[in-house]
């Protein structure tokens, strides 16, 4: 067979498989809308019904969504409690936009969204009071030992000399004048700070994102370095995005940089921690006590994992920004928000889209003839439409 008629046709091949890109254009008449993670829409269904058809899947992975829901959907709305990879993100054929109903977005791709020309929005002021009181919760348990003279009180003990009572309460320490260390000084970080100062906490923080002059306006005392906080904090409060930059930034290493006996608290994202190594250093003593809401594995077991035989630990099940009120704001929010993009312009039209740089860039890419692009310009390698053709020029030379 004539040779060029070979690789045209391994081309074509090739490009059968390949989604377009996503054009923004109009939407279908009455679009779809899906709630991937949840089964309530009560609260969503008012905003959107005169725009869009909303259903539920309650699925808790892609291989339980419908494949009307997967064929069809143009929004789709989800909690933590559902992963979307880039392989997940594939198996939708008309989705534009998904909105995260919460502040975390780590569980879906958003880089890869944007190359299948889909944006992705968080609702960012959702939940950060309920967090940041939550984790102050944690943090008084911790050195008021409230969970567990509780916990000794259900066992019948019932301590009533001053002895007993040192004996129950023996752990318990003085807050006024201890270094609390925040780790990421974003939004929570700044409601736990400030509620932090008003107990007598000395209030240090690392965040090497953040520019110069915020520690002035919230009068807190910046480290530079994550060594510096892990030495000089008694209690570490995690409050950074999870990202593929500081994924077990709690491990065996930074463990033994803490100060010894210092309390660890992480209402953050559970793939910070190295629950291996907390645990270990739990059973030596070196950190004194942990209270987690996030897990590595969720949802949490006791009976599971390496923490099921580690002392002095609390744990929430991932439950740190829920309160009725924040709940219902924020699935106000993310409604209206998938509600602009159905009306509006993707991305220009959407309050908090995450991806929107990668968006904008991979409708550049996708818009230049990739023959001409040289794969290694701008980085351009890291993202697909140049990877594809790249792979595209490879076959037509070999
Ligand atoms: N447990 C819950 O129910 C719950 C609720 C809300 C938010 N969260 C989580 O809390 C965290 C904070 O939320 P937010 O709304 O304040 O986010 P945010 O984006 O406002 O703040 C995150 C901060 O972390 C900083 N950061 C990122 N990587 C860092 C690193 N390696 N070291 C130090 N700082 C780093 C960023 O610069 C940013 O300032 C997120 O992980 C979010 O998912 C959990």
């Amino acid at each position: 067979m004539d040779r060029h008629k070979v690789k045209r046709q391994r081309l074509d091949r090739i490009c059968e498989g390949i989604r377009p890109p996503i054009v923004n254009g109009p939407m279908p008449a009455r679009p779809l809308v899906a709630l991937l993670d949840g089964r309530d829409c009560t609260v969503e269904m008012p905003i959107l019904k005169d725009v869009a058809t909303v259903a539920f899947c309650d699925a808790q992975s892609t291989q339980e969504i419908h494949e009307k829901v997967l064929n069809e959907a143009v929004g789709a709305l989800m909690y933590h409690t559902i992963t979307l990879s880039r392989q997940d993100l594939e198996k939708f054929k008309a989705l534009r936009v998904i909105v995260r109903i919460g502040s975390g977005y780590d569980n879906v791709d958003i880089k890869s969204a944007a190359e299948l020309g889909i944006a992705v929005c968080n609702i960012p002021s959702s939940s950060v009071e309920e967090t940041a009181d939550s984790t102050l919760c944690h943090i008084l348990n911790l050195y008021r030992r409230v969970t567990w003279l509780h916990q000794a009180m259900r066992e019948g003990n019932r301590a009533s000399s001053v002895e007993q009572i040192r004996e129950v309460a023996g752990g318990a320490v003085r807050i006024r004048g201890e270094t609390l260390g925040i780790i990421g000084l974003g939004r929570v970080g700044q409601a736990v700070a400030l509620r932090a100062k008003s107990f007598g906490f000395n209030v240090i923080f690392y965040d090497p994102y953040l520019p110069d002059g915020v520690e002035r306006s919230l009068g807190l005392q910046r480290v530079g370095t994550l060594q510096d906080l892990l030495m000089h904090s008694d209690c570490i409060t995690l409050h950074c995005s999870l990202n593929e930059h500081n994924h077990h930034l709690i491990n065996d290493f930074t463990i033994k940089q803490m100060r010894q006996g210092c309390f660890l608290v992480n209402t953050a994202r559970g793939g910070l921690v190295d629950e291996k190594a907390l645990a270990q250093a739990l059973k030596e003593g070196r950190i004194r006590g942990t209270a987690l809401d996030v897990h590595e594995s969720e949802p949490f077991s006791f009976a599971q994992g390496p923490l099921k035989d580690a002392p002095n630990v609390i744990c929430t099940p991932h439950t740190a920004w829920y309160s009725e009120q924040a709940s219902i704001e924020s699935r106000e929010d993310a409604a209206k928000e998938i509600r602009r993009a159905i009306t509006g312009h993707i991305p220009d039209a959407l309050r908090n889209c995450v991806n929107k740089e990668y968006l904008l860039l991979a409708a550049q890419w996708s818009g230049i003839d990739p023959a001409t692009v040289h794969p290694e310009l701008n980085g351009a390698a890291a993202y697909r439409p140049i990877t594809l053709a790249s792979d595209f020029l490879r076959i037509l030379e070999d």
